[in-house]
């Protein structure tokens, strides 16, 4: 950050960003779902019936990509309801001045195996699958053109990122995982993941192959390339191309 900015324009980001990091609604059509919400307590969004996202306490980054809170932040318990959503509609996830510019974001889903509810469900246990993922669009890793940077609009309006749940996927409960992965810092990579409950409903058959699937924890570590990485360094700086680690994205085939 300090690299980024000057002690001014910091002050007003970091305002920013304790307002808002992370998810703060999904929409599926013309319906938006809130998100559960760090400025508010608990106690006024846990249990309540309408809470379709896993519970995040705080908008701080995770350091740590072994860390249990990188399944589903932290509490990241079970959320009281669900998403519907058909196999092949579109999902967006809505965020409010996101302020970060280097760094790939990723869209993961994992099924359930029953309601996503159940205390017999560990998201850290489960297979993992990317449905989308979207990197560097544009120009050289540290000046170029990022999604995270492209999607965002500060003029309040939201910040939309669109995925679609793979049209063969079977149905049932699965989580939906977004997935911001902040660059900007040298060698201190920084996890933004929340989760949601989805109901997938369709007449889908299928399930992604074992190359899809990965662990989370366990996709990422800090030896990776892409991960325990210094942008600013020589070898960095103006590649135009950057690899987002993990399994290949499930299109559903
Ligand atoms: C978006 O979610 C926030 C909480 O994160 C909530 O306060 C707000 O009402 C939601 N907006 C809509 C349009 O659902
Ligand atoms: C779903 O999302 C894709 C990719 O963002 C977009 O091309 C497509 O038009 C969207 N479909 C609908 C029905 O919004
Ligand atoms: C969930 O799974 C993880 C990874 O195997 C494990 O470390 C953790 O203790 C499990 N949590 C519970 C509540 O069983
Ligand atoms: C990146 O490219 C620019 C323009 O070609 C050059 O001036 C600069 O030294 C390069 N930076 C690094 C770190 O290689």
């Amino acid at each position: 950050m300090a690299r980024i900015c000057f002690l001014f324009a910091c002050a007003v980001f970091f305002r920013l960003t304790t307002a808002h990091g992370g998810v703060s609604n999904y929409t599926v059509g013309s319906t938006w779902y809130r998100g559960y919400s760090p400025e508010e307590t608990p106690e006024a969004q846990v249990g309540q019936p309408w809470l379709i996202n896993r519970p995040w306490a705080a908008i701080e980054p995770i350091y740590d990509p072994m860390s249990l809170a990188i399944t589903c932040n932290s509490p990241g318990t079970p959320a009281t309801s669900s998403i519907p959503i058909r196999a092949g509609q579109n999902i967006s996830a809505i965020y409010y001045y996101w302020l970060h510019n280097v760094g790939p974001v990723v869209a993961w889903m994992a099924s359930c195996n029953g309601p996503c509810s159940s205390p017999s469900f560990n998201a850290s246990n489960a297979d993992w699958f990317k449905i989308g993922q979207k990197g560097l669009l544009s120009g050289t890793i540290v000046e170029g053109m990022w999604f995270q940077h492209e999607f965002q609009d500060w003029s309040g309006a939201p910040n939309v990122w669109t995925e679609t749940i793979p049209k063969d996927l079977k149905p049932g409960e699965y989580l939906i995982r977004h997935e911001i992965i902040a660059l900007h810092i040298a060698n201190q990579p920084q996890w933004y993941p929340e989760c949601a409950h989805l109901k997938v409903s369709g007449k889908g058959k299928k399930v992604p192959g074992k190359k899809f699937l990965a662990k989370l924890p366990g996709a990422y570590s800090l030896s990776q390339p892409e991960i325990g990485i210094d942008i600013y360094s020589d070898e960095w700086y103006n590649r135009t191309t950057y690899n987002i680690p993990g399994p290949p994205v499930w299109n559903g085939e």
